[in-house]
């Protein structure tokens, strides 16, 4: 099941989802005195992180008790404009008193294969004995505070690419994938390793994404043509922030 918010604009429904980062930021710290968030790429979350890195918001979040991973990367270097973490450095990171420490990033530098290896022996070590869910075949996977995720309009989200290797993954968190279309590789979690999260939040605007939209949400499942629909929390919460423009095939508003 998943919960629906839909947006007039994609501003309003920008700061409705730093509302809700902070809220679960503030109930993570609270609960377990840190929170662990991983980020999506994509210019719709980059609206969220600019907002998030502005003097309205930078004080509400506790950055110095937060701990930033990424859900994907591309295999290009950290000041690469194509990095996921570029661009979350210079939208917010840079503007927060996050220790470096704490920031935990992709190395798409390498070899993806290497780097996938690396992520995922990160996240283990970062993760063991301090939050994690077991699956029903007694899989362990990383429970994340917060998973923020884009979709994009051929239904992928984080760098799950329909008909990709990764979605076919049942036991590792991180891989790296081959994405013929775009001819290349990425690094990314997956879905298991995101339905581990305690909270999911998919951020989706404009109305070249309504049709793909009501696919995913309205329509028969298809996870390997639509990768968004693998996206099912075990115990976790599912929001779907989208604007009025990307829900307007939606017969459930
Ligand atoms: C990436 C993202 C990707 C993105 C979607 C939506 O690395 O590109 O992780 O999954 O979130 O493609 O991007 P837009 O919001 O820009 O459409």
């Amino acid at each position: 099941m998943y919960r629906l918010e839909v947006h007039d604009t994609g501003q309003t429904l920008t700061r409705a989802a730093a509302e809700h980062v902070v809220r679960i930021a503030e109930g993570a710290v609270t609960r377990s005195g840190r929170f662990t968030i991983a980020l999506a790429g994509g210019s719709t979350p980059k609206a969220l992180y600019t907002l998030l890195g502005s003097p309205e918001y930078l004080p509400v979040i506790d950055w110095g008790r937060s701990h930033v991973f990424w859900g994907d990367e591309r295999t290009v270097p950290p000041e690469h404009q194509d990095s996921n973490y570029h661009m979350a450095k210079l939208a917010l990171l840079s503007f927060t008193s996050l220790p470096v420490d704490h920031i935990h990033r992709m190395r798409g530098e390498i070899d993806p294969q290497k780097a996938a290896d690396e992520y995922e022996q990160k996240l283990r070590k970062f993760f063991v004995g301090r939050g994690q869910v077991e699956d029903d075949n007694d899989h362990l996977y990383p429970r994340f505070d917060l998973v923020l995720l884009g979709m994009g309009d051929d239904g992928h989200t984080a760098s799950l690419f329909p008909n990709s290797a990764a979605l076919g993954e049942t036991e590792r968190w991180v891989v790296a994938n081959e994405v013929e279309k775009l001819k290349t590789w990425r690094i990314t979690l997956t879905a298991r390793a995101i339905n581990a999260a305690a909270h999911v939040i998919f951020l989706v605007t404009g109305a070249q994404k309504a049709e793909r939209l009501q696919e995913v949400l309205e329509g028969e499942s298809k996870p390997e043509e639509l990768p968004a629909q693998m996206i099912q929390p075990l115990h976790g919460d599912l929001l779907w922030l989208v604007d009025r423009a990307a829900a307007a095939k939606l017969t459930r508003k």
